[in-house]
């Protein structure tokens, strides 16, 4: 495997079961519909994956825009949502291409740790940009150099026992570990940021940040920032 974008395409076991894959889902999207700030929003989730319960974020906003890297993923996405009026399936370049202050939430959810550090840089750039008055940035699920695998995995354990597939995660934690994820890992490696780290890096692309807590999804170990832009660059 080439990059994380091509695993992310393929049949990987990352979601250990059919009732894990759609509780995360939904724990996202319950996660983002608290950040809409208002039914008239238009609101991009990057980076979404599969984004199962994308429909309940789109009831609470005026358009959901669904920016995804992986075709596959893409095709998936166009298929479930294809019907929903206020939902757009749309490519990273699509999303370059939007007009300037186009959107008043912005939130990736577990994906800083996919990108380099070069293309986090050139995709604050973008996301400034469209951002409108007063709209928020939501980067989420950020892991902190100092986070192990290890709580990962107990974290992930945790979020089983409490939704009922427990054994499951067992099995495939050990899937996992032996599967191409682990190898691009060892391979790619994961993009880590302590939280000074990213503070600093979004103050110097133009945004007022603070942590917000709690972070989306089950991983408490993990941190997420609420950027705005501010008018300290042009642009
Ligand atoms: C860990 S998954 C997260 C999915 C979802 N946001 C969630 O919280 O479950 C990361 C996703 O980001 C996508 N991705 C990776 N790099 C990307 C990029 N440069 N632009 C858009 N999507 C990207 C991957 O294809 C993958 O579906």
């Amino acid at each position: 495997m080439r990059d994380w974008i091509s695993y992310w395409d393929s049949d990987h076991p990352i979601y250990v079961n059919a009732r894990h894959f759609d509780v995360h889902y939904a724990n996202i999207a319950s996660d983002i519909v608290r950040l809409v700030p208002s039914k008239a929003a238009r609101v991009l989730d990057y980076g979404c994956g599969e984004a199962l319960h994308a429909d309940k974020i789109a009831a609470h906003c005026a358009t959901l825009y669904l920016c995804e890297a992986a075709p596959t993923v893409r095709t998936r996405l166009q298929e479930r949502f294809g019907k929903i009026a206020n939902i757009a399936v749309v490519t990273p370049e699509e999303v370059a291409a939007m007009e300037p202050e186009s959107l008043d939430l912005i939130v990736a959810n577990s994906l800083l740790q996919y990108l380099k550090r070069n293309e986090l840089l050139a995709l604050l750039k973008v996301w400034r940009r469209l951002l409108a008055p007063g709209g928020a940035l939501v980067l989420a699920d950020i892991i902190d150099p100092k986070q192990s695998a290890l709580a990962d995995a107990l974290s992930l354990l945790n979020f089983a026992r409490k939704n009922g597939f427990l054994t499951a995660a067992f099995i495939g934690l050990v899937k996992t570990t032996l599967s191409d994820y682990r190898k691009l890992r060892a391979q790619l490696g994961l993009t880590t940021y302590a939280e000074a780290e990213m503070l600093k890096l979004l103050a110097d692309a133009g945004y007022d940040a603070a942590r917000l807590r709690p972070n989306l999804g089950h991983n408490q170990g993990r941190m997420a920032f609420r950027a705005q832009k501010n008018a300290a660059l042009a642009g």
